[in-house]
């Protein structure tokens, strides 16, 4: 039969849920059975100020609906507080969904402290503070679903946006170590890279484009990651928009094995950029590489050919 994915006992937390895509993962939650904490702290996107607004907004809609929920203004940075509300309200954490943020976008040249600082304040340490302040409880129960907020500009990098990109691929890193640290006690962690018409998107996207990325088409991918029946998807990225969900990974070149000795030159180097860059073998890797097999592998090689003059992209270069 068709059964309802259910959330039902619950608590679920939810960051920078006042609106756009936490605003439909809360109330998706809130609608599937779970315990919510709505928090945001009610800021403009680029961080300034603050509102109850926000949350109280979204805590009501799912009120309405007949869910549970509670707000929390704080920001991120505070996390443990956020997790203090799960704790105090419902008595228990299951799923945290690290989703606040912010844009300061600025060209590098133009790139001030306080952009980059506000920038890594909410999204790294953000992140951070909340899953350090769940972690605990993750440990203690055998269980745990934690989701991390990515974005295309930190996987391929956006014009403007050093500080967002560098704050982004950060929850790669992060998440990824997590989820080596948490498997064994059945906490899964994982990744998204969303796209979705929000306030953040309205500003540099066009309506028609706006019009076919719902947030609401985000929301089944994290359902899926978080629910108990997920066992086995952790420490992976998804790309997820308009309808389209793919998994990402890391791709690795064939790559040039070179002697490790005095005959290791800029020249020996140049002779093997073919194979550098040579993605017709391509492996994946999803951890620390066996290097010492490399590295026994590479003495075993003869010394390298002296190279005299090398086509180093059409350009002849001296050794
Ligand atoms: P949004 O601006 O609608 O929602 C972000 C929410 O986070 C806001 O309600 C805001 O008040 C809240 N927030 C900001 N700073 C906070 C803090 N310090 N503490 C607590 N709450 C805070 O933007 P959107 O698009 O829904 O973004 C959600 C997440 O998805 C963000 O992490 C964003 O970087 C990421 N993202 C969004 C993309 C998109 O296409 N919409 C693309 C890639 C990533």
């Amino acid at each position: 039969g068709r059964e309802e994915l259910r959330f039902d006992g619950q608590t679920v937390v939810v960051t920078g849920a006042g609106g756009g895509l936490g605003k439909a993962y809360a109330t998706f939650f809130g609608s599937r059975g779970a315990n919510v904490v709505v928090n945001d702290l009610g800021g403009s996107f680029k961080g300034e100020g603050n509102s109850t607004k926000a949350a109280d907004v979204v805590v009501d809609e799912i009120k309405k609906a007949g869910g549970k929920a509670v707000a929390n203004y704080d920001s991120v940075e505070n996390g443990d507080r956020i997790i203090d509300t799960a704790i105090k309200s419902f008595g228990r954490i299951d799923v945290l969904i690290n989703n606040a943020g912010i844009l300061r976008d600025v060209s590098f040249k133009n790139m001030k402290d306080d952009d980059w600082d506000l920038i890594m304040k909410v999204h790294v340490k953000g992140a951070y503070k909340c899953a350090r302040a769940a972690w605990p409880h993750f440990r203690k129960q055998k269980y745990g679903r934690v989701i991390s907020t990515a974005s295309a500009a930190g996987l391929f990098g956006g014009f403007g946006q050093t500080n967002y990109s560098a704050a982004k691929l950060s929850q790669v890193g992060f998440t990824e170590t997590l989820a080596k640290e948490g498997y064994k006690y059945n906490i899964l962690c994982n990744i998204i890279a969303p796209i979705a018409a929000s306030r953040m998107t309205e500003t540099v996207m066009p309506p028609d484009m706006l019009e076919s990325l719902k947030p609401d088409w985000i929301v089944p991918l994290v359902a899926v990651l978080v629910h108990p029946s997920n066992t086995t998807e952790t420490g992976s990225i998804f790309e997820a928009g308009g309808g389209h969900i793919a998994k990402l990974r890391w791709e690795r070149a064939k790559g040039g094995l070179l002697r490790a000795d005095d005959s290791m030159t800029p020249g020996a180097v140049l002779a093997k950029w073919k194979d550098v860059g040579d993605f017709s073998e391509p492996s994946y890797p999803d951890g620390v590489a066996n290097f010492m097999e490399l590295l026994e592998e590479a003495q075993k090689l003869p010394s390298n050919p002296p190279g005299q003059k090398v086509d180093f992209k059409d350009k002849v270069v001296l050794i």
